[in-house]
């Protein structure tokens, strides 16, 4: 790939792509060097008022962008590439964000040769804490992974996993921020039973979470020294901590991660 900031174009800006404009734009991506694109009129409009960016069609974006990072649902990946694979030309980085979507997928409808690198980032992007995982698929080298690590690093962490871990890193961190988000909400109803008012509530259970975070992030601790520190014998965690045993949380959530994982395979499959 040439040198010098290179053109991406964010092909079905949704979501995940608006958070992957916005985040490119806060770490200083010259927005003349970011296009985007969207299937109804009315998004593509919201994008190029917000952002200031070029929303183009689909075969500009390939003809133009350097980088081609494909953000639409995985159920629209295979007609998106049957519109635009054959026109890549060799040598376009295509960088895919689809959950389940192995980069095999993406090889078998592109030119031979065109390097795929798979990527799994979380909604923390837009508070530039995400959680970023980069496999190298087909012809993709060093510098491509490197060139997708300097576009995700702003928004948060990156790390190399190979790909045939994906499905378990959507499992555990692409869909994360939702099970946090689901405890915070239990956390607060359990607050409220016991005589809280919501906004107390939900101020302690959020500025108590962002605590513990830091505290597992910055501390260097395992998490279970970290806990047992907050686990005096016969105190009152012990008693959370036996009925959340009881009622079997953490088998839970081994489960509940199997059937993410499970789902991104089932995905892949119904995308073919
Ligand atoms: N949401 C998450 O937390 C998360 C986390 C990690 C990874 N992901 C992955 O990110 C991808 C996008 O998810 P999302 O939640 O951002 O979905 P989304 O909001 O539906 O975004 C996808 C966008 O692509 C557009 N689109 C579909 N086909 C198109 C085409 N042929 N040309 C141009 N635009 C097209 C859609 O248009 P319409 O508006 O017309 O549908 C939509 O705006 C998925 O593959 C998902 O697995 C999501």
């Amino acid at each position: 790939m040439s040198t010098g900031v290179h053109t991406v174009a964010v092909i079905g800006a949704g979501k995940i792509g608006e958070l992957m404009l916005s985040g490119l734009l806060r770490s200083g991506w010259p927005a003349d060097r970011l296009l985007a694109t969207a299937r109804r009129p009315a998004r593509a409009e919201e994008l190029a008022t917000r952002y200031g960016v070029r929303v183009v069609d689909n075969p500009t974006a390939v003809d133009e962008a350097d980088v081609l990072a494909v953000s639409v649902k995985p159920q629209d990946a295979a007609a998106l590439l049957d519109e635009i694979g054959p026109k890549v030309p060799t040598g376009k980085l295509v960088i895919s964000l689809c959950a389940g979507l192995p980069s095999s997928f993406f090889s078998r409808r592109l030119p031979e040769g065109t390097p795929v690198v798979r990527v799994m980032t979380n909604t923390p992007a837009l508070v530039d804490q995400a959680m970023t995982a980069i496999s190298a698929g087909a012809h993709a080298t060093g510098e491509h992974l490197a060139l997708a690590e300097e576009m995700f690093k702003p928004l948060g962490a990156t790390i190399r996993v190979p790909e045939s871990q994906q499905d378990a890193v959507t499992a555990l961190s692409g869909s994360g921020p939702a099970y946090f988000y689901l405890l915070v909400e239990a956390m607060t109803d359990a607050g409220i039973l016991l005589g809280l008012p919501r906004q107390v509530a939900h101020d302690l259970i959020v500025q108590t979470a962002i605590g513990s975070a830091v505290m597992l992030r910055d501390s260097g601790e395992h998490p279970v020294k970290l806990r047992e520190a907050v686990t005096s014998p016969a105190g009152t965690t012990i008693s959370a901590v036996r009925e959340l045993e009881n009622h079997g949380v953490r088998a839970a959530l081994l489960a509940a991660l199997e059937a993410a994982r499970d789902r991104a395979r089932e995905l892949a499959a119904q995308a073919e």
